[in-house]
């Protein structure tokens, strides 16, 4: 048995953005009146998760027991209702029924929530068609008083953007997680649940409050034990879906393309067979017998050793769809990863480029793929870099689904040791003009569904979170968690917006710790880009575990990702007129821009062409200094980063402050070793000398 960490529930850093803190005497006073009368309605497993909440939250934001009033009179307090319940007291309440008229349910979706006050009542509303709309409308009244806004101002609808909003686990049942920085699984142990199920909840309460609606619990690579949790194990998928259920969370499992070989002995995998239709449709029967709203599969196919329909010769339509089939029934989604390309590359061969992969392998299938088969893609066409150019596969295939993939574990940004603020990184990926349609079609546009009308689309994401007290390893990294989900809901929102609400949450109504914190997240990515991979080279890590600098980690290996330095220069050339041809599979505008060194942006320069050290930049410096000063001014970042952070001392949790104190020396080791180690090595090579002078080895 392994064993089992202690861990205080009742800390700060465990309840993360849900700890409600007392509420201060002026906004008490102002808002007295409705703070102090709540009804709630409704009997079902869902509007039990939020009667919890409420509990739990205004015990804590008013400092004394809580209960809730027993009948509403449509005055001077905060009813809590879905529309249906709303109807039932309006049939009994001419006032209430005056009310109804005023609030526009045609414009909500199923998921979507309206908050709203009636000056002249002194009522405040939080309402919704759903449950589900219902328990993300409460969590958004909470949002709006733990930030300690007017509640006599409120007037909100919000609809999600995208239908789907998953977060992936990469976790395995002997409670390891792939690629996890955060301790090790919530939900797995020795090849079976663990005994804390009250985390399992807390960790769905965390989910439902910034709108995440589906998650899948093992990891894409699915091994020997994992296969079975679709047989002989299932039991451990209804206790977590039984959970997750209350907080309208839908459960999924990655599924191993070659289940039928393992768990029941047949010869083949082939999707044409039709003993491998048969089978899968009775799997699914099974599970669905067993889990009614189960939310369907992931799967990762022929990719990185993982099997898949090419073995027998189709394509990834015909492996796709043989599953969809069996899920069609139940209303099953099949999500199907992009993440296809050869690994087992030869670092001689420059033809052969694993950026075109997705593109190559998936643009020709469009149109092949049924209505629930859903194409994840990953941001970038590489893997999960610090910045690598955005997909040029999204908007190209007008009539399959597509869902955005992003990366929440921090694996090539730090690991969760250095602060690596993702949300403006994902603002651009979402934002990225692709002229799909012309101009302004962004990312965003095509994974809501808008731009192809659409229904099966949406975010995924693979999840920062293990067993560690505060989630994340990294205090600050629970900022990537909500940022996620928030953004899911409404990609428009700003990282600014999003960043603000994160630290008033967590940390309450602080300027000071305010200001710091926006800084120390905002800045994060571009300090860690600084130290680490300048002008969008990427990959110089260590091999395997991926922390850490290493020049030549990847340049002789078989992955496909070399950066082609020599003593003259360095990029990959993936332009059409004399590279790989990778700046072609963009629509026209961004196949111009990336096609010549002249147009392309300098944070991209590398990724799509090798130049000379001595090649100016747009910023006017050349390419060896722009190296040599971003790698300088990294190190420095992160000592403003570490002085940011002290300021805060005695301003924030204590446990907080010494998990972020550490980690940040952590990271000025990390910057240091990268600095020295990059800077050295091309200093080497170029022989080219700092036009500053400074320490190089
Ligand atoms: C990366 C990562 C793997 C992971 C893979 C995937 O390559 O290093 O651990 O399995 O992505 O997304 O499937």
């Amino acid at each position: 048995m392994s064993e089992t960490k202690m861990v205080d529930k009742s800390s700060k850093s465990y309840q993360a953005w849900l700890s409600y803190s007392q509420l201060n005497d002026k906004y008490l006073n102002k808002f007295n009146d409705l703070l102090n009368k709540i009804s709630l309605f409704g009997s079902s497993a869902i509007t039990g998760s939020i009667r919890e909440e409420l509990d739990r939250a205004f015990s804590r934001f008013l400092d004394t027991d809580f209960t809730f009033k027993i009948s509403p009179d449509a005055e001077d307090e905060i009813i809590f209702a879905a529309q249906s319940d709303l109807e039932a007291i309006a049939a009994a309440d001419d006032q209430m029924q005056e009310l109804l008229k005023e609030i526009n349910f045609e414009d909500l979706n199923t998921e979507g929530y309206i908050l709203k006050y009636f000056q002249e009542n002194n009522l405040l509303l939080v309402t919704a068609k759903t449950d589900k709309g219902f328990l993300y409308g409460t969590f958004a009244l909470l949002k709006e008083i733990q930030q300690e806004n007017n509640l006599k101002e409120l007037d909100i609808l919000s609809n999600p953007k995208n239908n789907l909003r998953m977060l992936n686990h990469w976790d395995n049942l002997d409670g390891s997680i792939e690629r996890g920085y955060a301790g090790q699984s919530i939900f797995y142990q020795d090849n079976n649940l663990r005994n804390d199920l009250k985390r399992i909840k807390d960790y769905a309460r965390m989910l439902a409050s910034i709108g995440i609606n589906a998650l899948s619990i093992n990891n894409v690579n699915v091994s020997y034990e994992e296969t079975r949790l679709i047989d002989d194990k299932i039991e451990m998928v209804i206790t977590i879906s039984d959970i997750l259920r209350d907080y309208g969370i839908t459960t999924y499992l990655s599924a191993n393309y070659a289940s039928p070989m393992q768990l029941s002995n047949l010869d083949t995998a082939d999707p044409l067979a039709e003993k491998v239709k048969l089978w899968w449709q009775e799997k699914v029967a099974e599970i669905y017998e067993a889990i009614p709203d189960f939310g369907g599969f992931v799967v990762k196919a022929d990719s990185e050793g993982r099997p898949g329909p090419f073995t027998y010769n189709r394509t990834h339509a015909d492996g796709a769809n043989m599953m969809a089939e069996a899920l069609e029934p139940y209303g099953g989604l099949l999500i199907w990863r992009c993440f296809v390309y050869n690994c087992q590359q030869d670092w001689r061969d420059k033809e052969t480029d694993r950026a075109r992969a997705a593109y190559d392998n998936f643009k020709g299938l469009d149109g092949e793929f049924k209505d629930n088969v859903l194409l994840q893609i990953k941001n970038g066409p590489m893997d999960f870099q610090v910045r690598e150019p955005v997909t040029p596969l999204f908007g190209v295939m007008p009539e399959t689904n597509q869902v955005l993939e992003l990366q929440v574990t921090q694996e090539y940004t730090g690991q969760q040791k250095d602060l690596c603020y993702l949300i403006p990184q994902w603002k651009k990926i979402t934002d990225f003009d692709t002229y799909a349609q012309g101009e302004s079609t962004p990312v965003k546009r095509i994974v809501d569904g808008s731009t192809y009308n659409q229904e099966n689309t949406g975010f995924a994401a693979v999840v920062n979170v293990g067993d560690d007290e505060n989630w994340t390893g990294h205090h600050l990294a629970q900022a990537n968690f909500y940022g996620y989900g928030r953004l899911a809901w409404n990609p428009d929102l700003s990282a600014v917006e999003i960043t603000e609400e994160w630290i008033k949450m967590t940390f309450g109504q602080d300027q000071k710790v305010m200001e710091s914190l926006l800084r120390m997240l905002l800045y994060s990515w571009t300090i860690y880009e600084d130290y680490t991979s300048p002008l969008g080279i990427g990959w110089m890590v260590n091999p395997g575990h991926h922390y850490g600098v290493n020049v030549n980690g990847y340049e002789y290996s078989r992955w496909g990702t070399y950066h082609r330095a020599d003593h003259q220069g360095i990029g990959v050339d993936r332009s059409v007129a004399t590279g790989t041809g990778y700046a072609g599979q963009y629509f026209e505008e961004n196949a111009k821009k990336y096609e010549t060194a002249e147009n392309c942006p300098d944070e991209l320069l590398l990724f799509f062409h090798h130049v000379h050290y001595t090649y100016e930049l747009d910023s006017g410096k050349t390419v060896i200094q722009h190296i040599y000063d971003s790698h300088f001014r990294g190190v420095a970042a992160v000592k403003e980063l570490q002085g940011y952070w002290e300021k805060l001392e005695g301003k924030v949790d204590e446990g907080i402050y010494k998990n972020v104190e550490e980690r940040l020396e952590m990271q000025l080791e990390n910057a240091i070793e990268w600095r020295d180690q990059v800077n050295t090595y091309f200093h080497r090579i170029s022989g080219i000398e700092d036009e500053f002078e400074r320490e190089i080895y």
